[in-house]
């Protein structure tokens, strides 16, 4: 029988993961570089947090999740976002009591049983950073700058950043009535997906891509029209703060999200690299989550973004990713005795971080001379009879071909 993945999964294989690599390091540097710290919440958690943090009439949870019943009879669910579990595990372990304002972010895989297209996977990889503790608007503007400056640092700049405020949960619930009773009064053209959506998440009806509900929503009352003043304030110090440091971003009432934790400011980048799953990724406010999950009310605001689409992305603008560091020196032994020898040599130099490579399929001389060169190394040491007898091998240069004669203890010194 042969074995696939399953659908929607991929393999990284080793000739990709350099990207990946680079990626993850720049993620990791840039957002370390903001101050954050990283924190690691299991795979897998209760199933009961994702459907009171996220909320069950959500398409993540009710349609996406991966949860199953273990054999002690718990039902649990792989991680389908990182705020929740994040939010679970600062509660759980008395953060607040630490300090009054955490930075925290997240680099891990995410499950979600939705229908695998391009950018759109069933276990994707998920950088995510929360600030939890502060209401000031500051801390939603530092959110959308680190993720501005790790895309930049991807070599990615024409993504289209927008905004938009859903307000406090009271305002929401004003508004989405008289959302619901203008949505009801042009229900006849709305697509099916989204007269089922006005029942259950009425916002969401906001952000179908059909183009007939478009029209009607075109024309549908705004939610920045019903902020209270201090949701609208606070709006507007966002927009005006982004403006002043030169970030450009439009304000969109279609971003709503798909997750009901949030609150006051929500924003998406989008990429036209990316197709019809153009969001390189989105976030907000979610200043009662804390409260929902046990906590003390505590403020926080977040983003999350796909790692897959911005390597995509990446690369669609040509970004030259570093490429795995070839081996310095690969060692050629011409007979058993000298790759006793060699191995000796090797592991003293790998001591010192000189990293070295060795033939380990019997090849000929001239085949391992062949490799060395494919691998792109810098030197090749052979030990032949000869240099045995000499405790001294070749060390050749193959950007120039030069040999030296050189002490088995003393390649270190010889090489650049
Ligand atoms: P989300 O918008 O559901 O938000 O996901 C964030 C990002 O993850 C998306 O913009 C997209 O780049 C990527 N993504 C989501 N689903 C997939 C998928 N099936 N395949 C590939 N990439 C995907 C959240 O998850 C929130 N927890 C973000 C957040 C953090 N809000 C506040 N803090």
């Amino acid at each position: 029988m042969k074995f696939r993945r399953p659908k929607g999964t991929k393999d990284v294989l080793p000739k990709d993961i350099a990207k990946w690599h680079y990626v993850e390091r720049i993620i990791r540097e840039t957002t370390e570089l903001f101050g954050f710290a990283e924190i690691r919440t299991p795979t897998f958690e209760n199933t009961e947090l994702f459907k009171r943090g996220v909320g069950t009439d959500t398409d993540i949870v009710g349609k996406e999740m991966y949860t199953f019943e273990d054999k002690g009879g718990d039902s649990l669910t792989l991680r389908p976002e990182g705020t929740a579990p994040v939010m679970r595990a600062y509660v759980e372990n008395g953060m607040q009591s630490e300090s009054p304002i955490h930075k925290l972010y997240y680099l891990t895989s995410m499950f979600r049983h939705e229908k695998p297209q391009a950018g759109r996977y069933r276990e994707h990889t998920q950088f995510g950073a929360e600030i939890v503790g502060s209401d000031h608007y500051y801390c939603d503007v530092e959110l959308i700058l680190l993720a501005k400056e790790v895309y930049n640092r991807c070599g990615i700049q024409d993504f289209r950043l927008k905004l938009n405020s859903i307000g406090k949960a009271e305002e929401r619930r004003n508004y989405v009535e008289i959302l619901k009773s203008y949505l009801n009064s042009n229900i006849e053209h709305l697509s099916e997906e989204s007269k089922r959506r006005l029942e259950t998440n009425t916002l969401r009806v906001l952000d179908s891509k059909d183009m007939n509900d478009r029209k009607v929503t075109d024309l549908a009352p705004k939610i920045l029209d019903h902020l209270g003043s201090e949701s609208r304030t606070r709006f507007d110090n966002v927009v005006n703060e982004l403006s002043r440091l030169g970030v450009k971003h439009e304000v969109d009432f279609r971003i709503v999200r798909g997750l009901d934790y949030y609150t006051d400011t929500t924003f998406e980048f989008l990429s036209d690299d990316l197709g019809s799953q153009d969001a390189l990724g989105g976030g907000g406010r979610y200043d009662g989550l804390i409260e929902q999950l046990g906590g003390k009310p505590t403020p926080g605001v977040g983003f999350g973004s796909g790692v897959e689409r911005l390597i995509i992305v990446a690369e669609k603008n040509g970004f030259a990713f570093g490429e795995q560091k070839a081996p310095l020196v690969y060692f050629i032994a011409l007979s058993d005795e000298a790759r006793k020898i060699c191995y000796g040599i090797m592991r003293d130099l790998r001591k010192l971080d000189v990293s070295c490579e060795t033939d380990l399929l019997g090849r000929s001389f001239k085949a391992q001379m062949r490799e060395a060169n494919k691998l792109n190394c810098r030197y090749v040491y052979i030990i032949g009879d000869d240099e045995l007898q000499k405790k001294k091998g070749q060390l050749k240069s193959m950007a120039t071909g030069d040999q030296v004669e050189t002490e088995f203890g003393k390649i270190k010194e010889n090489i650049e």
